[in-house]
């Protein structure tokens, strides 16, 4: 009988989340993170449109082309990977996400089938951080809030694995949540932490940068939250402090 009751709980929550899944974005806009919804289970849900914008501007104010090769890391639900897939040359999007409804949703609802077939991006369902399977090295990858939900056990095997692919000059792209201004959030919490967050110290993330032997440093490019850092396996390969003045992606306010 218990058992029963546990099954039927099951299928009405599992009902329950297919139902949510279906919601519309406007009707999506009042979920919380995490919510079963593509536009909702990344980030708020509100900024569903921008916090992908400000991902490619990223890429392109640091020089992205189309005949470049793009790692999107935990792409989710192609919040900055539609803008990507229509840029970069035919084949040359690559996304790792685990949570494969998260594409699937977004290709049914927003982008459709056939542009799929058109820009062909490869995408991959793992959860260690390795692109191996996709046969190539990449000029760019990004990881837009992936490390500030993941623990050091995660962040170092995932620097080491995605170091390995990284084109020579590319550049890993990946945003933290600093400990210093965020003191109320935990700190280097192990393993996946969803959808709270974990937070590092500055010097922290640079430490667990060179243990992964990999270099960095923050660049001042816009976020709501978190900051992002420019990594790279050669000190030549990140771009200087002199270019900052060009790296703000301030958004305007007041204008939503
Ligand atoms: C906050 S969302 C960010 C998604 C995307 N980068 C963006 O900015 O829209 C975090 C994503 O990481 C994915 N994820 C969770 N564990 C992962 C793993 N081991 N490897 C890669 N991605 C993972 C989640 O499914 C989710 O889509």
């Amino acid at each position: 009988m218990r058992h029963l009751h546990a099954l039927l709980l099951n299928l009405a929550g599992r009902g329950r989340r297919l139902q949510q899944r279906r919601l519309s974005r406007a009707e999506a806009e009042t979920l919380s993170p995490g919510a079963d919804h593509y536009a909702a289970y990344v980030g708020p849900p509100t900024e569903w449109d921008l916090m992908g914008a400000t991902q490619f501007r990223l890429l392109c104010a640091l020089g992205l082309r189309d005949h470049h090769k793009v790692l999107d890391v935990g792409c989710g639900s192609l919040r900055g990977g539609r803008f990507l897939l229509l840029y970069l040359d035919r084949g040359n999007y690559y996304g790792i996400e685990p949570n494969r409804w998260l594409i699937d949703d977004v290709v049914a609802r927003e982008l459709g089938e056939e542009l799929i077939r058109l820009r062909a991006p490869r995408f991959s369902s793992r959860n260690d951080f390795d692109p191996s399977e996709f046969g190539t090295a990449f000029d760019f990858v990004i990881a837009q809030s992936i490390f500030s939900h993941a623990g050091p056990d995660i962040i170092l095997p995932a620097l080491r694995n995605l170091g390995r692919f990284l084109r020579p000059g590319g550049l890993i792209l990946a945003t933290f949540i600093h400990r210093e201004t965020n003191r109320e959030m935990p700190e280097e919490a192990p393993g996946w932490t969803y959808p709270g967050c974990t937070t590092y110290s500055a010097p922290r993330i640079l430490e667990l940068l060179g243990q992964a032997g990999m270099i960095g440093r923050m660049l001042p490019w816009y976020h709501p939250r978190q900051s992002w850092y420019a990594i790279a396996s050669r000190h030549e390969d990140i771009p200087p402090e002199e270019f900052d003045v060009h790296l703000s992606g301030q958004v305007r306010s007041g204008f939503e």
